[in-house]
């Protein structure tokens, strides 16, 4: 993809899992490898935007020429989050965020005890459900990767979260989701219109993603 259609354009992108500590060894969390949204960010600097890139822990390079910030908790991810999203135009959360947090994190390492353990989880701070609240005029794209009804859960998941967009992707089939080179999405906008991908490189996802975000803040409508 060679157009330079983000040229001026500020971008924010949120890539990999989350971490959340149990104690000074051990923490929780998923699969995520932060292909997807490292995809986004390359897609992005490439069309000419300013980006940043907020990320978890994950195994990739740093891509060049954007801004990367590296978090490991939610928390983390949230304030990096709110401190660049005045300055954002679009902002993307890839990430897979934690929707739980231990209560308590403990400052030694937790001992054997001879019964079994209970760990308590709070509920953690929703950051796009947040970003849909505190938004201004930045264009708004959330993920959900489900493992059923994708379709209706994505829906209600833009609604909920007051995204413009919406990429749906069942993390359960082969070739698409956490890990893989490559997904198959189905991009939903607000007004209901989608948009359902064939399997693709994570970066040609990237790139269709920036497409209709083109064409929905042009003229309204993916087609
Ligand atoms: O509701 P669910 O967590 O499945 O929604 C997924 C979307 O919400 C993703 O875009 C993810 O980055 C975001 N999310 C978040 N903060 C959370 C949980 C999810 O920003 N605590």
């Amino acid at each position: 993809c060679t157009k330079k259609d983000l040229i001026g354009k500020k971008v924010l992108v949120t890539a990999g899992p989350t971490r959340e500590k149990i104690d000074p060894v051990r923490y929780i969390t998923n699969h995520a490898s932060g292909k997807m949204g490292y995809a986004i960010a390359e897609a992005a600097r490439d069309r000419g935007a300013d980006v940043v890139l907020i990320s978890g822990p994950t195994s990739l390079p740093r891509p060049v020429g954007v801004d990367f910030v590296a978090v490991e908790s939610v928390q983390e991810m949230f304030d990096a989050v709110m401190e660049a999203l005045p300055d954002s135009d679009i902002v993307i959360k890839s990430a897979a965020v934690s929707d739980y947090r231990p209560r308590t994190v403990y400052d030694h390492k937790m001992k054997k005890g001879d019964g079994e353990l209970v760990l308590e989880l709070d509920k953690a701070p929703d950051i796009l459900k947040t970003i849909g609240e505190r938004k201004a005029n930045q264009f708004l794209v959330g993920f959900a990767a489900e493992t059923q009804d994708l379709l209706e859960n994505a829906k209600s998941k833009l609604e909920r979260k007051n995204l413009d967009m919406i990429v749906a992707n069942n993390v359960l089939t082969e070739g698409a989701g956490m890990g893989s080179d490559t997904n198959i999405v189905t991009l939903m906008s607000r007004s209901g219109e989608q948009v359902e991908l064939a399997q693709m490189s994570k970066r040609a996802v990237a790139d269709k993603l920036f497409d209709a975000i083109g064409l929905l803040s042009g003229q309204g409508s993916l087609r």
